[in-house]
């Protein structure tokens, strides 16, 4: 007998808010991201806009991606603002340390940065270099972006060619100071973090969300140490706290570090361990949100999760340092999980940027060094149906089920994965089957508001491996019918490792 389940949703309790910035992406100097990724510069056969390609800006537009997090990651820290400004041909080279030691020309810089924001209709996230900058540096880079009137930076960024000021709402305060963003202890970093903080001033009506560079996985200390540096919050001289937020990065790696596993070639149980990993970061979110609670009850501060997804092995052939991975129906089915978990903890997580958006580790788009052409991973696909989702309430689900958990070598996975919410008179729900060869049959118990239509789209394949490249796109969603609403209930057929979203009008 297949499993099933039974879903209870009040469709008249609205939750918090999913803040669309949970639906965020980054842009790291790394391997193919920004080059031959998003950038190809303008003398490319490739489709392009000042450089920027078309057809992956035209890709990403589809998903509504709300802010678009640069220039890194590790290489934020040692990345000079100045070297990526002015005439291309006169920018200074550098070595990218972190990722393959290449040579980086900087032809990709900020005005670059800012153009490509503006053609997705994304909100610019600039992490600034804390491990190797000075506070000068960071506070001059504010100024460049935001400031109006006249100033010396305002005169060099009109030099360059900008006569008005940018927004940039987001700003991180250097990355992963635990690590390779300067080896600080957390103490060091917090109070780094609150010195470099003061000097990113808001001008004008830019008024600056600061986000502190915080913890590694379930490091709890660590996010109890910036809490503790944020303490002006609801003073009279720093009513909005040093910082507004504070990070941590949480990666989907089941392996150990040294070998990852293969992005294409693994076992059912191999699919099973890095479901469990996936469904950790619920875990992770409610720690860090516990912690916070103690000190910021009244959630001035927000929790931001700007790096997770899966990090496989490099495809074989490839620069280990470029972090180049396939993408697979299971890649696909840890994201939706993920956006379940952030769903119910829409309270205090406030963004989430995926790691990353193009061409490295779980990425959205593939672009083929050689030809140029572009795909759509299953992941894109998961972004794609859940971005109703986007600042629509959330509604509380509660799950009964029978034979969806699973005992995976010491834990418990639970097979079955939903979560809700409603906007404009409708309601979308995302059901995950992470049962690898089993369907899944689900109540879905809709309470409180009269449905009308009912549509489903249903993202699955043959194969737990199964992935799209230039020439087999099969991996695609497909409308998901006979989907009709008696006497209160919906009843859906979710297949073997599939995810599924229904879109329900209320009347
Ligand atoms: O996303 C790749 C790298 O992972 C980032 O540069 C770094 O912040 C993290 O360790």
């Amino acid at each position: 007998m297949n499993a099933s389940a039974k879903a209870i949703i009040n469709l008249d309790v609205e939750g918090p808010v999913i803040s669309r910035h949970l639906y965020g992406h980054f842009a790291e100097h790394l391997g193919r991201c920004i080059y031959g990724g998003f950038y190809v510069g303008e003398d490319s056969d490739i489709p392009n806009a000042g450089g920027i390609r078309l057809d992956v800006v035209e890709a990403l537009r589809a998903l509504n991606i709300p802010n678009l997090r640069w220039p890194g990651g590790c290489f934020a820290d040692e990345y000079h603002w100045m070297d990526g400004i002015g005439p291309r041909s006169e920018r200074p080279s550098m070595v990218n340390t972190h990722w393959g030691n290449v040579e980086e020309n900087n032809h990709f810089g900020t005005h670059e940065f800012m153009a490509l924001c503006e053609l997705l209709g994304a909100e610019p996230y600039i992490n600034g270099n804390v491990g190797s900058g000075t506070v000068k540096e960071m506070s001059d880079w504010v100024e460049y972006l935001t400031r109006d009137g006249d100033s010396p930076m305002v005169r060099l960024r009109k030099a360059n060619g900008r006569e008005e000021p940018w927004t940039v709402p987001f700003w991180g305060i250097g990355n992963e100071a635990w690590g390779c963003g300067g080896n600080m202890s957390a103490q060091h970093y917090a109070d780094e973090a609150r010195r470099y903080a003061t000097y990113c001033r808001d001008h004008g009506d830019n008024k600056l969300y600061r986000i502190a560079a915080g913890a590694s996985n379930d490091d709890y200390a660590w996010t109890e140490t910036l809490m503790k540096a944020v303490n002006c919050l609801g003073c009279a001289k720093e009513p909005r706290g040093y910082f507004q937020g504070l990070t941590f990065h949480y990666y989907t790696v089941p392996g150990p570090w040294s070998d990852k596993g293969s992005a294409l070639e693994f076992e059912v149980d191999d699919y099973y361990a890095t479901m469990v990993k996936a469904a950790r970061v619920e875990e992770l979110i409610a720690g860090h949100a516990a912690v916070m609670d103690c000190y910021d009850p009244k959630k001035k501060v927000g929790l931001i999760l700007d790096e997770w997804g899966t990090w496989w092995n490099v495809e074989p052939g490839t620069n280990p340092g470029f972090l180049y991975q396939q993408n697979t129906m299971r890649d696909a089915l840890v994201a939706s999980v993920h956006f379940d978990a952030f769903h119910r903890h829409a309270d205090r997580l406030v963004m989430a940027n995926i790691a990353q958006t193009v061409n490295v580790l779980q990425a959205m788009i593939l672009t083929d060094p050689d030809s140029g052409a572009l795909v759509l991973t299953p992941t894109y696909h998961v972004f794609e149906m859940n971005k109703a989702h986007q600042d629509a309430a959330s509604l509380r689900v509660d799950v009964a089920s029978e034979g969806t958990t699973r005992t995976v070598g010491e834990d418990e996975l639970d097979t079955f994965s939903v979560s809700a919410s409603t906007k404009d008179g409708r309601a979308l729900v995302s059901l995950t089957n992470l049962d690898a060869d089993s369907p899944l049959e689900v109540d879905l118990d809709l309470r409180g508001r009269a449905v009308g239509g009912v549509r489903g789209r249903v993202l699955t394949a043959d194969a737990l491996n199964a992935h799209n490249t230039a020439d087999a796109t099969g991996v695609a969603v497909q409308d998901l019918d006979g989907l009709a609403v008696e006497n209160g209930v919906l009843r859906v057929s979710i297949p073997a490792h599939a995810f599924v979203t229904v879109e329900l009008d209320l009347v």
